[in-house]
């Protein structure tokens, strides 16, 4: 197994200017299509040694070495390929892949484009039953629900028909593995060992990807007596339902053009409006909102109407998603619709005109929540009126406008008829408390820094925490220049600034200089297992990340000149030169 996939080196050889590599470690002159210099590998007075960019290599004609860029960082740095792969990649800023990861990787990759590749062909193979004899009852479905043929044409509406293995034998005579075929959820295993179709005798409802990919399905029983009545893809290497927005793929250019969407629960909630013309419609598929579906949905709008079934599931779902959409700054109204009915059957049974009216009707979430909660209670009685207030307290403090804050508790204070002033200090105090809680995500966000950590940062944190006599002299080599721009800069800045400070306080004082995330982040790896490399080595490396950056700067620099005109700054380049050679000593010194 190679060590790095081929991809990765080709990318790499790709991006790598051969010219500024060499450039770094020997001057050269620009000579017709390739560059001269005294060559690195013997000992010359005329130059010999060429390097052809164009071409990607070098080649000496006095020693007869020549190759690639990898071939001559090998050379020249005396290193095996695997390090001159990673020096290059480091110089490039270009992310190493572990080996285990890269083929996870590109495991991985292969395994979702599978998996889509047999969503598309499954989804062709539903739409082809739905049309064959057997396909029938699921039209007369399709027909009775008032689905017209062209939406079931967009839509992509199949038939699983009642076989027990129909789809896995057409499958699998398509070379498809039968492993791949359980893994995308078409298939179940059962406990006997053997292999059958998920969805038999339904109707079936592709899910897509907002660009239009199909995912998953979702099953539809087609008799009262067949239970569950919606069975659906578990969730799959291509599939999680709480990332997933159904009918977004068909939805989303109207909810940008219209600037809302109208949220509703079903499969059906999504059809019915949708083919009478009310396009900017999605659905959440039967549950409440999760973060990750308000973020998507935001990419096209910041505006809901949310048409949930007015039964109490379908409000309780309602009253989470509104709260989860207002807290990620949505502005949310609330349709209302008679008992009974929800956006499918309401449509159907008085057209698109009334839904429209309902939508339109629809009120602003928090006023609607108010005459609702204040609907269910008895607000003379003092204890009833506490839980009003606790309830919409627990409400007004996720709202982020201050002034917006007020305004809602003045609208609290005059149902509940309490003092105005008392309800905005109570929702002050609120928020307060909420923001306190806000300071968690900071913290997540701290933890998610780990990733941009180089080992060295890691493993100097590790120490600081854990053997602070020895973190302490380490740090004292380092100035403030060698952690500019570092993803620990800050940490590393508050432990350079303890040097004078006891080695046993070290930890604890340290902590206290550092931010929530920071100390989160750091509080992780100190009790993560120990570092890979002892501090000395942690500042060599980073004392190196800061040599190669200075390097690059004064190379670009040269490389301007140069393009300007060699010989006016010849002075100054010269003066480059030997700043730039003076790194490459220390450089050197630090190997
Ligand atoms: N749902 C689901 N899985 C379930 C049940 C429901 O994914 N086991 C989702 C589906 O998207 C479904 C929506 O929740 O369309 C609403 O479910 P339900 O209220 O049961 O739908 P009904 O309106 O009763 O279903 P239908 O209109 O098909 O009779
Ligand atoms: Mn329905």
């Amino acid at each position: 197994m190679a060590l790095f996939p081929q991809s990765f080196i080709d990318d790499l050889k790709t991006q790598a200017d051969i010219l500024r590599i060499v450039q770094d470690r020997v001057p050269l002159r620009k000579s017709g299509v390739t560059w001269k210099g005294l060559c690195p590998f013997h000992s010359e007075k005329t130059p010999s040694f060429q390097v052809n960019p164009d071409k990607g290599f070098f080649y000496c004609f006095g020693c007869g070495v020549g190759g690639d860029v990898f071939k001559f960082i090998e050379l020249h740095d005396k290193v095996g390929f695997p390090d001159a792969v990673r020096s290059l990649a480091g110089r490039m800023g270009i992310p190493v892949p572990e080996p285990e990861e890269a083929r996870k990787d590109a495991a991985a990759d292969r395994e979702r484009e599978a998996l889509l590749k047999i969503h598309e062909v499954a989804a062709a193979w539903f739409r082809d039953q739905l049309a064959t004899p057997a396909g029938r009852a699921a039209r007369r479905t399709l027909e009775t629900r008032g689905v017209r043929p062209e939406s079931i044409e967009a839509i992509g509406y199949g038939y699983a028909p009642p076989g027990r293995d129909t789809l896995r034998r057409d499958l699998e005579q398509q070379g498809f593995a039968p492993e791949l075929l359980v893994r995308s959820g078409l298939l179940s295993k059962r406990d006997d060992g053997s292999v059958v179709d998920r969805f038999r005798d339904r109707l079936m409802v592709p899910i897509c990807r907002e660009n239009g990919a199909v995912i998953a399905f979702g099953g539809r029983a087609m008799r009262d007596d067949q239970q569950p009545k919606y069975l659906n893809s578990p969730e799959t290497a291509i599939y999680t339902k709480g990332r997933t927005l159904y009918g977004l793929h068909l939805s989303k250019e109207a909810i940008r053009r219209q600037g809302h969407a109208v949220l509703v629960e079903g499969y059906f909630d999504f059809a019915q409006p949708w083919q009478v013309g009310i396009q900017n419609v999605v659905a959440s598929s039967g549950t409440a909102l999760t973060p990750a579906q308000a973020r998507l949905l935001r990419r096209f709008t910041g505006k809901v109407v949310l048409s949930f079934d007015p039964d109490s599931a379908g409000q309780t779902a309602a009253a989470r998603t509104s709260e989860l959409l207002v807290a990620e700054g949505f502005h949310v109204n609330v349709a209302v619709l008679p008992g009974g009915e929800d956006p499918d059957t309401f449509v159907r049974r008085h057209g698109g005109q009334a839904y429209v009216q309902k939508l339109k009707e629809s009120r602003p979430y928090l006023e609607y929540l108010l005459d609702r909660e204040a609907a269910g209670r008895d607000l003379t009685q003092p204890e009833s009126r506490r839980e009003f207030l606790d309830a919409m307290l627990a409400l007004a403090a996720r709202i982020p406008d201050p002034a917006a804050r007020d305004l809602f508790a003045d609208r609290i204070a005059h149902k509940a008829r309490i003092t105005e002033e008392v309800v905005r200090a109570e929702i002050r105090r609120a928020a307060v408390e909420r923001r306190a809680s806000l300071k968690e995500a900071e913290a997540v966000r701290g933890l998610r820094l780990v990733g941009e950590l180089k080992p060295a940062e890691k493993d100097l944190i590790w120490t600081l925490l854990n053997r602070p006599e020895a973190a302490l002299g380490a740090l004292g080599e380092l100035d403030g220049t060698d952690l500019d721009g570092l993803a620990a800069e800050g940490i590393l800045q508050a432990a350079r600034s303890l040097a004078g400070f006891p080695a046993d306080t070290l930890p604890e004082s340290l902590l206290e200089r550092l931010s929530t995330g920071e100390v989160l982040l750091v509080r992780g790896i100190g009790a993560g297992s120990g570092p890979a490399a002892p501090p000395d080595d942690c500042v060599k490396a980073l004392k190196r990340l800061r040599y190669e950056r200075e390097r690059g700067d004064l190379q670009r620099e040269i490389d301007r000149l140069q393009e300007l005109g060699a010989a006016q700054h010849d002075a100054e380049i010269t003066a480059l030169w030997a700043r730039k050679k003076d790194l490459l000593t220390r450089i050197e010194s630090l190997n």
